[in-house]
């Protein structure tokens, strides 16, 4: 469990093996100059990403958010933080803000900050999405059906760029929906605090202070305790089948549907 939890930058690297696999496979038959690309990149990299507040131009430091220039960022890293956002800060998920081309321009353009070929990123551009069958797309809007209010899958899960990451991304959806009723949670753990005890998925396991989600209401709430305040021991009373009870078979049948597209 800390193993898996102990650094942001680890949640990140499970993402990125995950989305480059995805690239690789998709990969978009349209050859794009990479000259082009980098120069439609920077032009994007002005408008959205260095804001007065944020990035500056040129990648180099001083904005409010880190410096982007030879920082010997890899193109999956790069690909993930600005398709998927950076949990726990400011910075958004810009796979769901920009429009695709804008989207593989500006990865370049940050990847040729980095000293990567824009040619390399051009021949892994994002692949445009398949479209998606009924069933997915009915699933799509039961994940985030604002209706269920937080018993919706959203709650807790990001898929494609949008939803609340309180979980790591999906890695493995289960086959049918009794094995998602089946699902065991080894990571949600059991802490306590002043006596009161609670299911809490640690994010950062500090040596001063431990960062969890509090999974006792939804939606969880993001806590920063004193480590030394807390008692935390593996295994949990919760239960995620009973944040599926918002949900029919049938809904959910359509939700795994679009879980397995949406990969
Ligand atoms: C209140 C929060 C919450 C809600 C709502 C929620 N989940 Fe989860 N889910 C979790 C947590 C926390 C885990 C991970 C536990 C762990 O890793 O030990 C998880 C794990 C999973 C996994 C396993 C992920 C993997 O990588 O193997 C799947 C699949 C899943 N949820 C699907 C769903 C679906 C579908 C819905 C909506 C019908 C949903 N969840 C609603 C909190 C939630």
């Amino acid at each position: 469990m800390m193993a898996r939890h102990g650094l942001l930058s680890q949640r990140a690297l499970l993402t990125a093996g995950a989305l480059s696999t995805l690239l690789v496979l998709g990969t978009t038959a349209a050859a794009q100059d990479p000259g082009d690309l980098s120069k439609r990149g920077e032009r994007v990299y002005g408008t959205s990403c260095a804001t007065g507040y944020c990035h500056t131009l040129g990648g180099g430091s001083g904005g409010g958010a880190a410096r982007l220039a030879a920082r010997g960022f890899d193109l999956a890293h790069i690909q993930n933080a600005v398709t998927k956002g950076m949990p726990q800060t400011r910075m958004p998920a810009f796979g769901t803000l920009l429009p695709a081309e804008d989207l593989n321009a500006v990865i370049a353009y940050v990847a040729s900050l980095n000293g990567i070929d824009a040619g390399a990123t051009a021949a892994v551009a994002t692949p445009a999405r398949a479209p998606l069958s009924p069933a997915a797309e009915r699933g799509r809007e039961l994940l985030h059906a604002a209706d269920r209010g937080y018993g919706r899958c959203a709650t807790c899960h990001q898929v494609a760029g949008s939803g609340v990451p309180v979980a790591d991304p999906i890695a493995q959806v289960p086959d049918s929906v009794p094995a998602l009723r089946r699902l065991t949670t080894p990571d949600v753990a059991t802490v306590t605090l002043a006596g009161d005890s609670m299911p809490g998925l640690v994010i950062s396991p500090g040596a001063a202070r431990t960062v969890f989600y509090d999974l006792t209401v939804a939606p969880p709430v993001l806590r920063t305790v004193p480590t030394a305040a807390i008692k935390v021991t593996e295994g949990s009373r919760w239960q995620h089948d009973r944040v599926l009870s918002h949900y029919t078979t049938v809904e959910l049948e359509d939700v795994l549907t679009y879980l397995r597209e949406a990969r």
